[in-house]
């Protein structure tokens, strides 16, 4: 295509699908249910409130340009080096500076089928090309990952536990895959949902990162923390990798009043561990009701489900989701994702999730 007159953004750069965040209100008055974002029912801490609250009296300060107070408080919490930490507005963020920092023209980068769609993004905006490795049983495949790393590759993205499906890979399949990564690769292990995660045989990242120069996690405070509006998360990283994103962040990329909530919400294990505890007997509760039915749900290790629906009788997910706008709830619609005929549902409160079991029993006549 001819250039247009005036400033024209890099090449690729209008041949990305901007990102569409979950639908977040329905018209009309009336409250509606949102489950399409992930969000935890149960709110944050509210010591990380009343931290975000004090902050207000400093607003006309710069916040400590590394984050230093929330990098301390994690190294404490999780035994790391707060020097290979790098905080970040979300994960986001930080999956983008990686990409910057180690993305280009002429690289590919390799995601998972229906991986997270931040990721063909952050590989896209930076002139990179993304190379797509089909699943198995909607789960990552590390031979299909590995066999398509060329001497071009230069990252690989994996969420573990991924969004919008919810499965995950085991430490030892992690572990396979990193072995097999020549070393200029970084693996980037996206771990947004790791608290949730309540599997013998899974581990976040950090033994890997410990352990490998080759190796980022990556975490955020939007999902069990409850902390999504204030855009936090946060890296751990080998030291040279960790330094390439210090050169190129915002020197004051991560704002004061998410640097004192972050540190709260961390102090405040009770909190979380009743978000997790909330979340596994709902999991479990929703896929088994759901599948009763006449659902099939994805096995799920995170705090949302991706919930599959018939095609073409009348039932389907386009269907479902109208007849669920139609009673007040939002879940997610996942086509991009290659989903046209699933919804995803982040697990609520016990009223919401049971309205969800109301309306969908409705919609599937099985009331
Ligand atoms: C797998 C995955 N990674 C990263 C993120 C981004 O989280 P943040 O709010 O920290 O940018 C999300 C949010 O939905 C996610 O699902």
């Amino acid at each position: 295509m001819a250039a247009k007159r005036g400033p024209n953004p890099r090449p690729g750069i209008l041949d990305i699908a901007p990102y569409v965040p979950g639908t977040s209100a329905l018209p009309g008055a009336g409250k509606a249910i949102k489950l399409s974002s992930n969000e935890t029912p149960l709110g944050p801490s509210p010591r990380a409130i009343e931290a975000y609250l004090a902050e207000a009296a400093h607003l006309s300060r710069y916040p400590d340009g590394s984050a230093r107070p929330l990098r301390e408080a994690l190294a404490q919490r999780y035994g790391l080096d707060a020097a290979r930490i790098v905080c970040g507005a979300g994960s986001d963020e930080l999956l983008n500076l990686l990409a910057a920092a180690y993305l280009g023209p002429g690289d590919e980068a390799i995601y998972s089928e229906h991986g997270f769609l931040v990721y063909r993004i952050a590989i896209l905006a930076h002139g990179a090309t993304p190379i797509v490795a089909p699943e198995r049983d909607l789960t990552a495949d590390v031979d299909a990952i590995l066999a398509r790393v060329s001497d071009a590759t230069r990252m690989v993205f994996i969420a573990n536990p991924n969004n919008p499906t919810g499965t995950y890979l085991s430490f030892d399949e992690v572990k396979r895959l990193h072995a097999g990564l020549p070393a200029h690769v970084i693996l980037v292990l996206d771990a947004a949902y790791a608290e949730y995660v309540r599997a013998n045989d899974y581990e976040a990242g950090i033994e890997l990162v410990a352990t490998s120069e080759n190796t980022v996690m990556t975490r955020t405070f939007s999902k069990i923390y409850g902390l999504a509006a204030l855009r936090l998360g946060w890296a751990y990283c080998p030291a040279p990798i960790a330094d390439a994103l210090n050169r190129i962040r915002g020197p004051f990329n991560v704002t004061g009043p998410s640097i004192a909530a972050g540190v709260a919400a961390l102090q405040d294990e009770k909190h979380m561990q009743e978000a997790v505890e909330h979340n596994a007997v709902w999991r479990g509760y929703m896929a088994e009701q759901l599948e009763r039915i006449g659902l099939r749900v994805t096995p799920s290790a995170a705090n949302f489900l991706l919930v599959h629906f018939p095609e073409g009788d009348g039932k389907s997910a386009r269907e479902a989701d109208k007849f669920l706008h139609h009673h007040r709830i939002i879940l997610r619609r996942v086509e991009e994702y290659g989903f046209p005929d699933a919804l995803r549902m982040t697990i609520g409160n016990e009223p919401e999730n049971h309205a969800v079991l109301e309306a969908l029993s409705e919609f599937m006549g099985a009331a």
